[in-house]
């Protein structure tokens, strides 16, 4: 019976729910696992909901809301503008701006934050919203370069003795071949360029590139030639290049202001990309300050005129946005307007509340009004409980669990009587006490012990109101 007591090992984990990261700098995934199942906004080519469509249940109207949102992003007609996403908890807003991201692609940059983390003692908390805003515009710089591009076929160091010490031997070139479908050619490469050899962990059978001027070394992938049979690995195998070894190539670089602010705060020397924009502004500085930012910005504006680079206007999404103060929010007000801003999306689930960092001011949703005046604010419902069971045997679904008959009509009853997060909690601790009595399958029982064993929100605070756990004693 040992292969049935874990849950099956084949079925997806719930992990990276986030896309790839679109640029260098948006690799922060971990928070969002909860979201897994969520695959897109499941729209039709006119922009209609289907129903359940791309691990999305009802919630009609809003996705397509947020539909019309990235096609306006999409055309670049969405730019400085703000959508906030309105509803209680638990009914899918942070779901919804996930797949904005998803529908948007990897190649535009979406930057998601959350309220709070403005909040820190060493950072003030305007720079890590304007650094949010840096982050979600997207450059793509394109350029014909001379390159030599091909399969390696060779790859031999050739050592010397070093005429300065008496022992080690040094690299004095290193000869490279390189195969396309049209020819072969050797090349006889200087030692620093073998060191980037080595840096990129090229031997023989990848696809790389040299670019002639400068010397740096790119790896495309693997060769399709020796594309193995394993069913899953991280290798990407391309076809031999075609043309010839040497040609000029257009190649196409996609980074985000926040990265040449980063880059040219912090020059350092090296021959890849980053090094290369990071010599844009000369200078020493070590911190982004707002006279690097327009610089950055002029010299992004000159490559944009003279046809080099494209902006790419990204997405920047703050969660939880009540979290913010007043100074954030006049801050936002002004980054909205600036003439390189992303598009914003909003999420909270408060209603009116008090505005954090003022005495009186009560706002709907915590947001002061005049910011609220420049968003476009779309409201999520509640779900019945059909589309409760719906999200549950998704999520049941992603996370490799099996389900025995009744617990999603028990667990949507739960669900109806607190929240859909409670239940969807409660997937992962009942399919752990299903295993430890044997069973491949979580059951009703399972759930009721659970019940018992944790408490869900409204019954908690219910307790409390009635005099607290043990006569109130236990504070
Ligand atoms: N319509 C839906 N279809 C599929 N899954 C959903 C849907 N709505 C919510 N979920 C899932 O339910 C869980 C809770 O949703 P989510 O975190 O998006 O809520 P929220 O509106 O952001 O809540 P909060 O206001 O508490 O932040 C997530 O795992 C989410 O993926
Ligand atoms: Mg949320």
């Amino acid at each position: 019976m040992a292969s049935t007591l874990t849950p099956s090992t084949s079925a997806p984990v719930a992990h990276n729910a986030l896309p790839p990261p679109s640029t260098s700098s948006a690799g922060r995934s971990s928070r969002i696992a909860p979201h897994s199942h969520i695959k897109g906004l499941g729209l039709t080519a006119d922009g209609l909901a289907n129903v359940d469509a791309a691990g999305f249940v009802g919630q009609t109207n809003a996705r397509e809301a947020c539909g019309v949102i990235v096609d306006l992003i999409k055309s670049r007609k969405f730019s400085g503008r703000a959508l906030l996403l309105v509803g209680g908890p638990g009914t899918g807003k942070t779901a919804l701006a996930l797949a904005v991201s998803h529908e948007l692609g990897p190649k535009v940059p979406f930057c998601p934050m959350v309220g709070s983390e403005v909040y820190s003692t060493e950072v003030k908390k305007t720079e890590v919203l304007a650094e949010a805003f840096r982050r979600a515009i997207g450059l793509r710089i394109k350029e014909t370069k001379e390159v030599y591009e091909g399969e390696v076929t060779e790859l031999t160091p050739t050592e010397s003795e070093n005429p300065l010490s008496g022992y080690g031997k040094t690299v004095s070139h290193v000869v490279v071949g390189l195969k396309t479908v049209k020819g072969t050619k050797q090349l006889r490469l200087d030692p620093t360029i073998y060191e980037a050899i080595l840096k990129e962990k090229i031997v023989v059978g990848d696809v790389i590139y040299v670019e002639a001027n400068t010397g740096a070394v790119k790896r495309v992938g693997r060769s399709d030639a020796y594309a193995s049979s394993y069913d899953l690995e991280s290798e990407t195998y391309v076809p031999l290049p075609k043309g010839d070894v040497h040609k000029r190539k257009e190649l196409v670089q996609d980074v985000t202001l926040g990265d040449l602010d980063a880059a040219n705060a912090r020059p350092q020397g090296g021959q890849d990309i980053m090094s290369v924009m990071g010599s844009l502004v000369k200078s020493g500085r070590t911190e982004v300050t707002d006279k690097l930012r327009r610089e950055v910005n002029k010299i992004v504006k000159g490559y944009v005129d003279q046809g080099v680079a494209e902006v790419v206007p990204g997405v920047v999404f703050i969660d939880e946005v009540h979290m913010l103060d007043i100074e954030c929010f006049t801050y936002l007000n002004a980054l909205l307007e600036s003439p390189m801003a992303p598009t914003v999306i909003f999420a909270t689930n408060r209603g009116n509340s008090l505005v954090r960092g003022t005495a009186d001011i009560v706002s709907p949703h915590g947001v002061p009004v005049d910011l609220l005046d420049r968003c476009m604010i779309v409201k999520t419902e509640g779900y019945s409980s059909e589309q409760i069971v719906k999200v549950l045997r998704l999520r049941a679904t992603v996370e490799g669990l099996k389900l025995g008959p009744g617990v999603l009509e028990k667990l949507a009853d739960k669900a109806m009587k607190s929240s859909m997060r409670h239940s969807l909690q409660l997937l992962a601790p009942a399919s752990i006490l299903a295993t430890l009595a044997g069973r491949s399958q979580i059951e009703v029982e399972d759930i009721s012990e659970m019940t018992e064993l944790f408490l869900d929100a409204r019954t908690s605070a219910t307790m409390i109101g009635e005099g607290g756990f043990d006569g109130g004693k236990m504070w």
